[in-house]
């Protein structure tokens, strides 16, 4: 009989990817999700393996029972308020995929500013340039930097052991393992100036949460992002008053440094990398117009 293939019995109880996003998306809008339906989507489209396109063009797919189980469990931790980003362990950043865990900040983009500022503040005259990259979680600066000038290379530095082993991965993915290091330590405290050398570039966006502003934040970031990513002592400063003291240490003359601050501590950063011997000092706003950055010279 020529017709419709008949649905396997592992799928007849499961329903089509367009009635369970329908049904997922009004649970998600009813816990409060603003983005109830773009959620639904980009979780049934990571628990098909199938990008978001596809699935507009195919609501009537029917899933297994394993598929709609699944689906009803990422659901379930969104609905408990869990990031996307998270469930399906993944966000783009800088047109990047970047992979992404718990054990690391989930790649915003404001943070892009710090990347286009990289771009324009070194000269790419086909010298083999280094970076540096002070609490590169994800590692999302220094790769989406050396995905954008293959002669570079780098180092990230982070505290957390489960976002280094995050960070290399994204660079095996990427393909660019060969050009970024990833290594251990508290700021720059045990950093091995020996191995490392100096850098053209040092790049950080780092902890600048205040202490009474961690209160403020979208319980989503608050509950799932980690702490140490986030708060930096009552004025969101304890972080950069560690790096900034030692960044001419690890600095060729002539090298930029740029970090991205947080509310209203454009000048308290400034004062900062003023009084470590930058000159130079300019502010640059994100993409929703508030300084976000800080581009400085040393040497
Ligand atoms: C705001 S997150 C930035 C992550 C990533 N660079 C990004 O832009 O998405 C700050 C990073 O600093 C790291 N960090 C916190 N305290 C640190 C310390 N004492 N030494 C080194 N890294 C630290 C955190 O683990 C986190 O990965």
């Amino acid at each position: 009989m020529i017709g419709t293939p008949p649905v396997p019995e592992s799928r007849h109880a499961a329903g089509s990817a367009g009635a369970l996003m329908v049904a997922a998306t009004a649970r998600l809008k009813a816990s409060g999700s603003e983005t109830s339906r773009l959620d639904a989507r980009v979780l049934m489209a990571h628990v098909l393996g199938r990008d978001q396109a596809w699935l507009v063009g195919h609501p009537e797919y029917v899933l297994s029972v394993e598929e709609a189980r699944t689906f009803d469990e990422l659901g379930a931790r969104r609905q408990a308020g869990e990031p996307v980003a998270y469930l399906v362990g993944e966000r783009e950043f800088w047109s990047l995929p970047f992979r992404v865990t718990r054990h690391t900040l989930i790649p915003r983009p404001d943070s892009e500013t710090l990347v286009a500022a990289a771009l324009a503040s070194i000269a790419d005259d086909g010298k083999p340039l280094r970076i540096l990259d002070i609490g590169t979680g994800s590692g999302c600066l220094l790769l989406a930097i050396l995905s954008d000038l293959p002669l570079a290379s780098g180092v990230g530095v982070d505290v957390s052991k489960g976002a280094l082993a995050v960070a290399r991965d994204n660079a095996v993915r990427m393909e660019i393992d060969e050009r970024a290091v990833f290594t251990s330590g508290d700021w720059l405290n045990d950093f091995d100036r020996q191995t490392h050398g100096v850098f053209d570039l040092v790049i950080t966006n780092p902890p600048y949460i205040r202490t009474i502003e961690m209160a403020s934040l979208e319980p989503d970031v608050r509950a799932f992002e980690p702490l140490r990513a986030l708060q930096a002592g009552d004025d969101g400063l304890d972080a950069y008053r560690c790096i900034t003291p030692v960044l001419p240490s690890v600095m060729r003359p002539g090298a930029s440094f740029i970090g991205e601050f947080g509310i209203d501590q454009q000048a308290d950063v400034s004062a900062l990398l003023c009084d470590a011997g930058f000159h130079d000092v300019k502010i640059l706003n994100d993409v929703a117009g508030r300084p976000r950055c800080a581009v400085a010279r040393y040497g």
